[in-house]
Parts: structure tokens; C-alpha cells; sequence
């Protein structure tokens, strides 16, 4: 059975795409990139200061461009930042380029996740500052609602929230296998 060269990963933040990410290229023999890690590395520059330097715009840009860059290695798991399949383009692009699996999670559950780890995600902020509780709950079913769409768009949709990682990198296998190589 073959295995696609280049395997995407998105979801929401906090879905768990770096863990698994790691995960699946190792059982893979595959190099694991994650595109927000490069571009801090490329820019050498954190994401959070190049929203509140730059913007979400500029941030965006990069992003763009990174993902072009990180794709012209085989056999990678790329782990994508949550914002960047949101892109028409992207999305187009890193389907063409190998297959794009959607990590899925409820919002509830992200939720829980994402209360301590909200700093670091600019999205996740209002006026400079993380949001919590309610706030928090109700920002992440705004985000989630609109970027749904994208997501569901991916070749291989995986429900990871009941289950712990190495499963979810077993069913994550066996989609791969059964769709065949690109
Ligand atoms: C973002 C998700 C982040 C990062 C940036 C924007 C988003 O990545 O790219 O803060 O718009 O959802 P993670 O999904 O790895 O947290």
C-alpha cells in the first residue's frame, strides 16, 4: 500500500495537530514540520509579535508563502496553523500537493483545551488580552462556525476527541493507505 508523500493536518487550534503531526511521521519514517514553528524560525520572530507588530494580515502573507515553501519536501507531515486552509488558495494547494486531513473536535471540547493556552493565540485574544471562560467559549464557536466549511473540505476527516493519540494515529494510517499515494 502506498502513502501519500506530503500529508496536511488542520483543525482548530488546540486540536492537537503538532502531537499527532509528530506521530504519524515517525510510525511514517517522515520528516514532521509544523508551519507556524517555521515561520517563527524563518522570520525569527514569534507568531503572537508578528500579529501585534504586523497584523493578521502580514501574518497571513507569510503563512502563504511558508506553506509554498515547506511543500517542496516529500515524505512530510505538515502540521498547518488553524487560519490557514481558511485561504482559497491554500486549501486548493495543499490538496493538490497531498492529502489534508481535518483533526475534528467539538467546541466544547476545545474549549477546555484552549483555557490555559489561549496566550499564545492572538485569535484568541480581545484587546491585547486571552480570553476566558464564556468569552473564550463563545469566540470559539464564532470561529469554528465560520471556518467549518474549509475545513470539511479536507480529504480525510478524523473525529480525534474520544480517543487517545496513538489510535487516532492508527485510524489517521489506515485513511491514508485506503485513499493510496499522490
Ligand atoms: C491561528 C492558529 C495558530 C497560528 C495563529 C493563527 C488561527 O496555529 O497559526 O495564531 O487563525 O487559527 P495553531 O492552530 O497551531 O494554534
Amino acid at each position: 500500500m502506498t502513502v501519500p508523500t506530503r500529508i496536511y493536518l488542520t483543525g482548530f487550534m488546540g486540536s492537537g495537530k503538532s502531537t499527532l503531526g509528530r506521530r504519524l511521521a515517525d510510525r511514517l519514517g517522515y520528516d514532521f514540520v509544523d508551519l507556524d514553528r517555521h515561520i517563527e524560525r524563518a522570520v525569527g520572530s514569534t507568531v503572537q509579535a508578528i500579529f501585534a507588530d504586523q497584523g493578521e494580515e502580514a501574518f497571513r502573507r507569510l503563512e502563504a508563502e511558508h506553506l509554498r515553501t515547506v511543500s517542496r519536501a516529500d515524505r512530510v507531515v505538515i502540521a498547518l496553523g488553524g487560519g490557514a486552509v481558511t485561504r482559497e488558495d491554500n486549501l486548493r494547494f495543499a490538496k493538490e500537493q497531498g492529502r489534508l486531513i481535518y483533526l475534528r473536535m467539538t467546541p466544547r471540547h476545545l474549549a477546555d483545551r484552549l483555557e490555559t493556552r489561549a496566550a499564545s493565540r492572538p485569535m484568541l485574544h480581545e484587546q491585547g488580552h486571552p480570553l476566558s471562560g464564556a468569552a473564550l467559549r463563545k469566540r470559539i464557536a464564532a470561529l469554528l462556525a465560520q471556518r467549518e466549511s474549509f475545513y470539511e473540505q479536507a480529504d480525510i476527516v478524523l473525529d480525534v476527541e474520544m480517543e487517545p493519540v496513538d489510535n487516532n494515529v492508527s485510524a489517521a494510517m489506515k485513511a491514508l493507505e485506503k485513499q493510496g499515494g499522490k
